[in-house]
Order: structure tokens, then C-alpha cells, then sequence
């Protein structure tokens, strides 16, 4: 087998490629990259390295011209990804590559999500299924990692602060969820399949807030604000009213239960119990 890695430099593509390679050499492993420095890098590593951007169609079948499967990592939400996910399925029918792979996300019902951005995950599967290649669609859980980023080092003085309720979410590790993809990349057929990989368990910000009061002997509570109330407190810190929105669009889908399907797909794709939340927080926030 030879794959194209596209988002291969970002932590979920590293996670990926670091698997790949403990049964194949790098000669097999194209990546796809924006940055000169980092494809010179994969290059002195033997990796077939590709200089190129979701918007480059030519620069996408280069890369693409020998390879059987392509792993599309989404792209950020900086230009028009539903475009930018187009052109990689679009060059992947017109090189012939066998079977396409996607990152999407688990989420419970795209009727009623309040993130637009999360939508455009089902427009991407949408459009690889009507593309007529073969496909694998990694449906994948919140990253854990993304706990600190929604409650920063100061939540031992101040608490947690969010207008998710007592939503829950199934949390997994980036790192852990990488892994089983690349497995599943490496040893199942490409049969029109989806995984969807979470963690063992859905966590409220309660249970986060429990489990970093147990890790650091601090009392940290979860107060669920309302949603006009933490509207206000973000913009008295000067968080710009975009960035607000995707925040409150965010908790609202956690409230809501988009985010708290448990299966034990990734515990089968890794061949072991996926890291729990306690033990995830310790290592994340380095307690
Ligand atoms: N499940 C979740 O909780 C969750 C959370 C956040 C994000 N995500 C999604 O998962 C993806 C991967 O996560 P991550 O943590 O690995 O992100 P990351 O570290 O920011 O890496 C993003 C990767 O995507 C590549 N990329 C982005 N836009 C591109 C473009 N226009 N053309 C070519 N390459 C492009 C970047 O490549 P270069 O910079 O090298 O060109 C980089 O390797 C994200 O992009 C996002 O769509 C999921």
C-alpha cells in the first residue's frame, strides 16, 4: 500500500504518521504540506514529500499520481474548506487512487447542530459518498487536548466557567485517535466504512472539574453559566465577537448531547482501552 498524508505536519497527522511508520517505510508514505521547511524535512526522511495546498488542484494530483489511498485531514476553518475538501476528493477520482480517507466528526444529528462549521464535516461525507470512490470515514470524538484550550491554567483559582449545562462529551485523545486510524488505514479493506472513535466514557464539565480537583488537591467547581452571561464575560475579556460565537455554538452542541456517543470502536482499533479522562487531564495540564 501507498498513502498520501495530507495535514501530515499538524498533531493529528503526526499522531498518523508515527503509527504508519512502525510497518512502513517511509518510502511508502507520501505528505502533503504548505511549509518549505517541513517538506525538506520529510524529504531528508525518505517520506515522498509534496509542497502544496488544499487550493493547488495541480499541486494535489502531483501528489497524489502514486498513491492508493489518500487521507484527507480536514482542513481549518481559514478559507473555504468545503471548497478545499472538494478539490482533495475531485483530484483523488482523476488520479484513480482506490480509496479515499476522511477526519470528520462524531456528532449526533446534523439536523440540529448549532455549528456551522461541524456541518460542513457531513457536506465533506456527503461528497465522497456520492464521489463513487471507495471510502473510510473517521467519524472522531473532541479532542481531550482541546479541554485546556476551553479552560485555561487559571481554572484551579477561578473554576470553570461554560454555557454547555450538564452536556457531556466523549473525549479522546488526538494522539490515541491518529493511532487507531492509521491501523485502520493499514490493515482493514477500504469498503465504504465508518468509524466513529471516542472515548470510553462521556464527561460533563463536572466530572472535568471533579477529576482536576482530585489530580490537584484544588477545589475547582463548574458553574454553567447562561449563555447571555458568558456572551457578556467573553466580551469583557475582548475575545472578538466571531471567536464568542464559535465558542457559545460550541457548548450549546455539547448541552444539546451531539458530542456524547460512547462506542468502543477506537478501544478496537487500538487494541487497548482508550485513556480515560482523569489520566488524560493529568498529562495534559502536566499535574
Ligand atoms: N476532533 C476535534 O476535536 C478537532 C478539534 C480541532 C480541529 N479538528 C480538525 O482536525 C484537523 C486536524 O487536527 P490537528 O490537531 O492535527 O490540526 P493542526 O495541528 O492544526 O494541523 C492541521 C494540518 O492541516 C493542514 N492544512 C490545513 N489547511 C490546509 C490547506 N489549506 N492545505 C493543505 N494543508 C492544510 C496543515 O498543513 P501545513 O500547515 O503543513 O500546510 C496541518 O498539517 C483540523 O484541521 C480540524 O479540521 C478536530
Amino acid at each position: 500500500m501507498r498513502i498520501l498524508v495530507t495535514g501530515a505536519t499538524g498533531i493529528l497527522g503526526g499522531a498518523v504518521i508515527k503509527q504508519l511508520l512502525t510497518e512502513m517505510p517511509s518510502s511508502q508514505i507520501a505528505v502533503l504540506t504548505r511549509k518549505e521547511g517541513k517538506h525538506s524535512e520529510f524529504q531528508s526522511k525518505g517520506f515522498n514529500a509534496y509542497l502544496g495546498d488544499y487550493d493547488d488542484i495541480i499541486a494535489l494530483e502531483k501528489a497524489m499520481w502514486d498513491v492508493d489511498t489518500v487521507l484527507l485531514i480536514s482542513a481549518g476553518d481559514e478559507g473555504d474548506r468545503m471548497q478545499q475538501h472538494r478539490n482533495v476528493v475531485d483530484a483523488a477520482k482523476k488520479t484513480g487512487v482506490d480509496c479515499i480517507a476522511y477526519t470528520s466528526r462524531s456528532l449526533r444529528d446534523r439536523k440540529t447542530l448549532s455549528n456551522e462549521l461541524m456541518k460542513e464535516h457531513f457536506l465533506t461525507e456527503d461528497y465522497i459518498k456520492e464521489s463513487s470512490l471507495k471510502y473510510t470515514i473517521f467519524r472522531n470524538a473532541l479532542y481531550m487536548d482541546s479541554i485546556p484550550l476551553f479552560v485555561d491554567k487559571q481554572v484551579f483559582e477561578t473554576g470553570i466557567f461554560q454555557p454547555a449545562g450538564d452536556g457531556k462529551v466523549a473525549y479522546a485523545l488526538r494522539k490515541e485517535q491518529g493511532e487507531a486510524m492509521a491501523n485502520v488505514l493499514m490493515h482493514e479493506k477500504c469498503e465504504n466504512k465508518t468509524y466513529q472513535f471516542s472515548g470510553n466514557e462521556a464527561c460533563s464539565f463536572d466530572d472535568v472539574a471533579s477529576a482536576l480537583t482530585e489530580l490537584s488537591g484544588k477545589k475547582v467547581k463548574y458553574h454553567a453559566v447562561e449563555t447571555s452571561a458568558f456572551e457578556t464575560m467573553m466580551k469583557e475579556r475582548g475575545v472578538p465577537e466571531g471567536m464568542v460565537k464559535k465558542i457559545i455554538d460550541f457548548n450549546l452542541d455539547i448541552k444539546n448531547g451531539q458530542e456524547s456517543e460512547v462506542t468502543d470502536d477506537l478501544e478496537n482499533k487500538l487494541g487497548r482501552k482508550p485513556t480515560a479522562l482523569k489520566e488524560g487531564l493529568n498529562v495534559l495540564f502536566t499535574l
